[in-house]
């Protein structure tokens, strides 16, 4: 391509390499005001797919946007910069992003002017920033996870110069940049991350390559962002993290993450909540730190994959079945009411009938109250790509189609078990598909409506539960 400027592109291997330090600074992007004067009327939009953490990256992205003086726009026809943040955990979220771009084509025969960016995961991964290159000429700009803090200079260059395209991806996690601006998606409720990366490698799993090694961010910086959010009205953080669980323990200063959760408690914010955690370092003291304070949320995401102790032994996820029961025998036995919701992998190469029945088996056991449920994608560059399969797509849907079932049941279940009684509920906003009805969550992490006046949203009301379906709970609001 002609003008094409490639500062860096993915290494799976680069990715894997052990960090020699955790290296933090403090940004304080200043903007000239020629750069600003420039980019006045110009209009953004960043598309997010995929978890949280790309959620908290298009804010920041949204951030140093607006820093820099573009404004958002949620028309991609008026947009002069789109920007598509991918994530690459599974085939399928990458096709619909193959999808997305290749629509964009048209949008830039329209506007030759346009800069159509792709970040997030997606970049990470170098046969798709082969894919982009050969056959998406209308990319100008593919920037990692780890270039967030940069990219402006790149929006810059392509707008001023005659570069087309700018490819910047390195896998090697850099700098933890901190106080980087950025535009928060919801007024009431904040992701606050906690750390980045993780060193899991579990074999399935593209994220710690498209993320990096761990990098705990210093509690003092996060604490800091907690106090400004308690201080601006927010009602409920979430901490987030790849495995919060190994918070801290690169930062090797006795911090760990029961510690931070008990500090971010004892903050007045109404709600607290944290994802994911891996059931291999689940500690006892977070156990009786999450049983202690009532504004940390008794809904925990527990991520079992397998319930097999073979196939959990191929995904490398370090710990048995029995082991990840008795992790849940003793949440409950602390916190008998506390909601449990998972994830679980379908399909997982050569996986048996036999070991599927396992998986089963520990659904039925331990009835949870959400699950997000995959069947197994090969990932290129993981180990478990390279495994020959001898389970058919057929059998694969099957089988998850009867997990799906088996879980609906539990689900349900412990929704019917909340008809009658009254629980607290943060009013997100009207619902979707009736303006006349609000909706939000209850502490166990159900969806609930019902009726309630625009001046209710955002705060914490009490909700009566009259009727349970799989996927959502209606309700009624109760005075006082
Ligand atoms: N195939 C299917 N599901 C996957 N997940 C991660 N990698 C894969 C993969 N290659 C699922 C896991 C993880 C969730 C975020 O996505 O269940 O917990
Ligand atoms: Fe992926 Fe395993 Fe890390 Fe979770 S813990 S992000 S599944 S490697």
């Amino acid at each position: 391509m002609k003008n094409e400027q490639i500062i860096s592109i993915p290494n799976l291997c680069d990715a894997r390499a052990k960090l020699t330090e955790n290296k933090i600074t403090y940004s304080n992007i200043v903007i000239n005001e020629e750069t600003k004067k420039a980019n006045k009327g110009r209009k953004y939009l960043v598309k997010t797919y995929g978890c949280q953490a790309n959620v908290r990256d298009g804010e920041m992205i949204g951030g140093l946007l607006e820093a820099a003086n573009f404004r958002k726009t949620e028309n991609i026809k008026e947009a002069d910069i789109v920007i598509i943040n991918t994530c690459a955990v599974r085939e399928n979220a990458e096709d619909k992003v193959f999808g997305e771009i290749g629509n964009l084509k048209s949008l830039k025969c329209k506007n030759k002017k346009k800069i159509f960016a792709l970040c997030g995961c997606m970049a990470l991964e170098p046969h798709i920033v082969d894919k982009v290159k050969e056959t998406f000429p209308h990319i100008n700009l593919i920037f990692g996870t780890h270039e967030i803090p940069y990219f402006l200079s790149y929006v810059e260059e392509l707008f001023n110069s005659d570069v087309s395209r700018i490819i910047s991806v390195k896998s090697q996690a850099g700098e933890i940049v901190e106080n980087l601006p950025s535009i928060r998606q919801d007024e009431f409720k904040a992701f606050v991350n906690i750390m980045y990366g993780c060193n899991k490698f579990c074999s399935y799993c593209i994220v710690p390559y498209t993320r990096g090694r761990e990098r705990s961010r210093l509690a003092k910086d996060i604490l800091q962002e907690c106090r400004q959010l308690v201080d601006s009205g927010y009602q409920e953080i979430t901490l987030l993290g790849q495995n919060v669980n190994a918070y801290g323990k690169d930062l090797k200063d006795g911090t760990s993450f029961a510690l931070l959760l008990e500090e971010v408690a004892k903050m007045d914010i109404p709600r607290l909540r944290f994802v994911t955690s891996h059931p291999w370092d689940f500690s006892d003291e977070l156990i009786d730190t999450i049983a202690k304070y009532p504004n940390i949320m008794k809904s925990i995401h527990l991520p079992l994959q397998s319930g097999n102790d073979d196939v959990l032994k191929k995904m490398g996820r370090r710990y048995s079945a029995r082991e990840y029961l008795d992790l849940v025998a003793k949440m409950r036995n602390k916190m008998p009411s506390i909601a449990l919701s998972t994830d679980i992998i379908v399909g997982f190469p050569n996986e048996t009938e036999e070991q599927f029945e396992d998986t089963l088996k520990i659904v039925d056991l331990v009835k949870y109250d959400f699950a997000f449920t995959f069947i197994y994608s090969p990932r290129p560059g993981t180990p478990a790509a390279n495994l020959k399969d001898d389970v058919s797509k057929k059998e694969k849907h099957t089988r998850f189609k009867e997990l799906v079932k088996k879980l609906e049941i539990s689900i349900l279940e412990s929704s019917q078990k909340m008809i009658g009684n009254i629980y607290p509920v943060l009013v997100e906003g009207r619902s979707k598909n009736n303006p006349e009805m609000y909706s939000g969550y209850t502490e166990s992490s159900k969806l609930v409506h019902f009726k309630a006046i625009p001046s209710d949203i955002g705060k914490i009301i009490k909700v009566k539960i009259v009727k349970a379906q799989t996927y959502s709970l209606q309700g009624e609001v109760v005075d006082g």
